[in-house]
């Protein structure tokens, strides 16, 4: 389940009611796939071949499909990131730079754990910690950036609206202090 992590203040919150009702306040899309759908051979596997990849989508098409047709989404893969991918260093300094999109940004963890940092109007950039099944989308137009934690691990569904809509405009945010 995710967790929030507020950096001014270093107010956490915890717990699937409190979790979605912040991430609700902010907008911000919060589900639950159901992790034990996945078969144990995708369990915590970060090298995945494409049909291993194609497994995790028919696992939760039904979800994704669901998704799709609430959404608008067309179009939908697989991401895994582990120290196994090359130019992991460059991937991640490039995922930690602030930066917006004009569709929104949709994720459902699998496996491992990352982190979205998200912009709120009201009390700054805020943390929320991702375990896997849990599905995050980050509203178009608003400053994030994503990063992995300390194991640098991860599986994600990705979902897009667009094919070649899915573009990055970096933001240089003064008011954004790393953690
Ligand atoms: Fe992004």
């Amino acid at each position: 389940m995710a967790q929030i992590r507020i950096r001014n203040t270093n107010e956490r919150i915890e717990g699937q009611e409190q979790v979605k009702a912040f991430l609700d306040s902010q907008q911000v899309v919060y589900e639950h796939w159901d992790i034990a759908k996945l078969p144990d051979s995708l369990r915590e596997k970060f090298t995945l071949s494409d049909q291993e990849k194609a497994q995790i989508l028919s696992t939760y098409d039904a979800e994704i499909r669901d998704l799709a047709a609430r959404r608008g989404y067309e179009i939908w893969d697989v991401i895994s990131l582990s120290d196994a991918t090359p130019n992991i260093e460059e991937l991640l300094k490039k995922f930690e730079q602030v930066h917006t999109h004009t569709e929104d940004e949709i994720r459902a963890i699998v496996a491992g754990k990352g982190i979205f940092i998200i912009k709120s109007e009201e009390l700054g950039y805020f943390d929320v910690e991702l375990e896997p099944g849990d599905v995050i989308s980050v509203p178009e137009n608003t400053n994030h950036f994503f990063t992995l934690m300390d194991n640098r691990q991860i599986v994600a569904v990705r979902l897009f609206i667009e094919k070649d809509g899915w573009i990055a405009y970096n933001v240089d945010d003064p008011e954004f202090v790393k953690a």
